[in-house]
């Protein structure tokens, strides 16, 4: 596992801390000194921590409990609602009129929705899905676009505690339908479409498609028309949002829920088997959202417009596009869209236009508007920006010096933070104004956040990389996999009998002591900062009649990070490469299409028969071919593959 972290970074650019003035950490003591404080005190800062940034309903008493690892829980037997903290709380701080949205459609629409006008949306919302029989403790599917209806939607069923599942709204109606069942949903809420490229991407249909086989516990589709498509109804089922909303109280009490009351589930892949459903708490996961978005962007929600460009089906959508920005009421830009529509201008356009102080993007897309050129950024007054965030996936040094020099004029800290969607929040981060930045490196760990660099048996490796782990467990860890206990044990916390949690990736220090993220050491690929199992892709591939075998690997990719590469076994060799690409994103969706297809005669395997996957990586790096192939059970079976031509 740990030899796979081949590549080691030379880069030793070191970037002053830029000064920032009443910043949350304004220099390394500040930072310290908040580390001193988990340090004396772990259980009883983070507790202190809780009290004083939500708002309870009942009162906790008891900060962790341990009794039962790995499933930990935080401040138990408090009570609080997440709408109440994300809404309600700033409206009655006065800050009604304070615009808590701002979205900006593909086509230059734009509509600011403000503090009271969410409340009063979500309260509507929120009273049609008790009227469609949601309740408490009922899942919700989430099938939309980059809309403000989708944060209502979200934020309607966080006040009656339903646990929402958001599904990215590019994903097929098969892996739609997976995630409707393993929820065992109730409702389902999506849109007619959303714009995309300046066309419309049809999303209705996919639902319908979904639902047309299972999905047994679906009572209600709730849908949006925002797009104009036609779509067809099915009476008695289907629900129109706005006429239902309309008709509906613009009252809705938010309920007291237990501290553990799960938000949401968030599906994710891993490296085995379909991908799993990912459940976060209520008061941890919030409390993390609101100090990481304080801490790790020194956000000033009086001042600050903040654009997160994720899509609110990954988690940094939940995190830091609606929880975070909302529970510190502050302003959030919610952008639907894609980002170089109709040119490679727009994202900075946007930032001109909305005064964006604080950007959050991922290096996929740095990379794609590098490729577009400078031009494009060099048009836009770029000077209400302060700080510049990316995450997903490491940032290679180049991307980051472009951030750094074109779009932050030298000016702006850029906040390269690693974490997952396990870990809810940021985890590793320069914090901007206290830390110096190098580039390509996460720095250090939040005050709170214990983790270690291990070696396979779990000793701690000081210098050199190893496997990432957090040593103790922290309120907005994931509290499991929904109705799965047993996986969730397995894939986090059994390799070191329960002591670390395992995050799956490798990284190393540097004398510095900061951490430099090498990637994943699982079978997960990160593809334009998107996680995706080989096992899933593999899958997908089989099951396509004419398809015998299949192995997947990654290979480097300039903009994607990694791209996907394909070894394909044919039952019938009729079936063309574009065929298979378009199967797999029928079965999985566009995100999950191979970028390279070999159609070959045979995959190497140990004489057990387990795919040597390793060796197939060394094939699309074009690497020596340097691991030991005497376990291979035909060795012809490699020449094979070295003659066979990329499709
Ligand atoms: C990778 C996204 C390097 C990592 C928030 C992790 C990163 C996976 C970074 C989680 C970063 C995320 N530098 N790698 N700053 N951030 N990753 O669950 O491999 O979609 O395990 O969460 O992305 O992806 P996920």
């Amino acid at each position: 596992m740990v030899d796979m972290i081949e590549s080691v970074l030379h880069e030793d650019r070191v970037f002053k801390a830029a000064v920032g003035e009443g910043a949350c950490f304004s220099s390394m003591g500040d930072y310290h000194a908040m580390c001193r404080r988990f340090e004396e005190d772990y259980e009883g800062t983070w507790a202190d921590l809780a009290r004083t940034h939500l708002r309870w309903r009942e009162a906790f008493t008891q900060d962790l409990d341990d009794s039962n690892p790995p499933f930990y829980r935080w401040f138990a037997d408090g009570a609080l609602n997440v709408a109440e903290n994300c809404l309600d709380r700033h409206v009655q701080a006065g800050l009604g009129e304070r615009t808590a949205i701002v979205w900006e459609g593909e086509q230059g629409e734009v509509r600011h929705l403000t503090y009271a006008y969410l409340l009063e949306q979500v309260c509507r919302a929120a009273n049609v899905m008790h009227s469609l029989g949601v309740e408490a403790g009922d899942r919700v599917v989430i099938y939309m676009p980059m809309i403000p209806e989708t944060a209502i939607a979200m934020l309607a069923c966080a006040r009656i505690g339903a646990t929402h599942s958001v599904v990215f709204g590019a994903f097929s109606s098969s892996s739609l339908r997976d995630r409707i069942e393993d929820a065992a949903a109730r409702l389902v809420i999506t849109a007619d479409g959303g714009a995309r490229r300046g066309g419309v991407h049809a999303l209705k249909p996919f639902v319908d498609e979904a639902l047309s086989e299972g999905c047994h516990t679906v009572e209600h589709l709730l849908v949006v028309k925002h797009a104009g498509c036609d779509v067809s109804w099915k009476a008695g089922r289907d629900c129109d949002w706005h006429s239902l909303l309309a008709e509906s109280s613009p009252e809705c009490a938010a309920i007291a829920l237990p501290s553990e009351h799960p938000l949401f589930i968030l599906y994710t892949s891993g490296s085995t088997g379909k991908p799993k459903g990912i459940v976060h708490s209520t008061a941890g996961y919030l409390l993390w959202a609101r100090l990481t978005m304080l801490w790790s962007f020194d956000y000033r929600p009086d001042q600050d417009v903040f654009w997160c460009t994720a899509d609110v089906g990954w988690i940094t959508g939940h995190t830091y596009l609606i929880y975070g920005p909302l529970v510190c009421g502050g302003t959030t830009v919610m952008y639907e869209g894609v980002p170089t529509y109709p040119d490679a201008g727009r994202v900075w356009q946007i930032c001109e236009r909305l005064s964006v102080s604080v950007f959050y993007t991922a290096p996929t897309a740095i990379r794609a508007l590098i490729k577009a050129g400078d031009v494009w950024p060099n048009r836009s007054d770029l000077s209400s920006l302060r700080v510049l965030g990316t995450v997903g996936e490491p940032i290679n040094p180049e991307a980051w010096m472009w951030y750094y020099r074109v779009i932050g004029k030298e000016r702006c800290p850029i906040v390269d933070t690693w974490w997952q969607t396990e870990t809810g929040g940021h985890m590793l981060v320069p914090l901007p104004f206290a830390m110096a930045t190098k580039p390509g490196s996460a720095a250090l760990p939040l005050p709170g956040i214990q983790v270690e660099i291990v070696d396979e048996e779990g000793g701690k490796v000081s210098h050199g990389g190893g496997l990432l782990v957090v040593t103790k467990p922290w309120p907005s860890m994931l509290r499991g996999v929904w109705g799965d206990p047993a996986r969730y044990v397995e894939t986090y916390w059994n390799l070191f009998d329960g002591q670390y949690y395992i995050a799956g990736d490798g990284a190393r220090r540097d004398g510095d002591g900061y951490f430099w993220i090498m990637g994943r050491v699982d079978d997960v690929l990160n593809v334009s900062g998107h996680r995706l199992g080989t096992m899933e892709i593999e899958s997908a591939l089989v099951s396509h009649h004419a398809v015998a075998e299949a192995a997947v690997v990654g290979r480097a990719d300039d903009l994607k990070g990694e791209a996907i590469c394909a070894f394909v076994v044919l039952k019938e060799s009729r079936v063309d490469a574009l065929t298979l690409r378009k199967h797999v994103a029928a079965e999985i969706g566009p995100i999950a299409k191979p970028d390279d297809i070999y159609l070959v005669e045979g995959l190497p395997k140990t004489r057990s028969g387990k795919i040597m996957r390793r060796l197939l990586r060394d094939i699309v790096m074009k690497r020596d071919i340097v691991q030991d192939v005497s376990t291979l059970e035909d060795r012809a079976v490699i020449e094979h593959i070295l003659a066979t031509p990329v499709q």
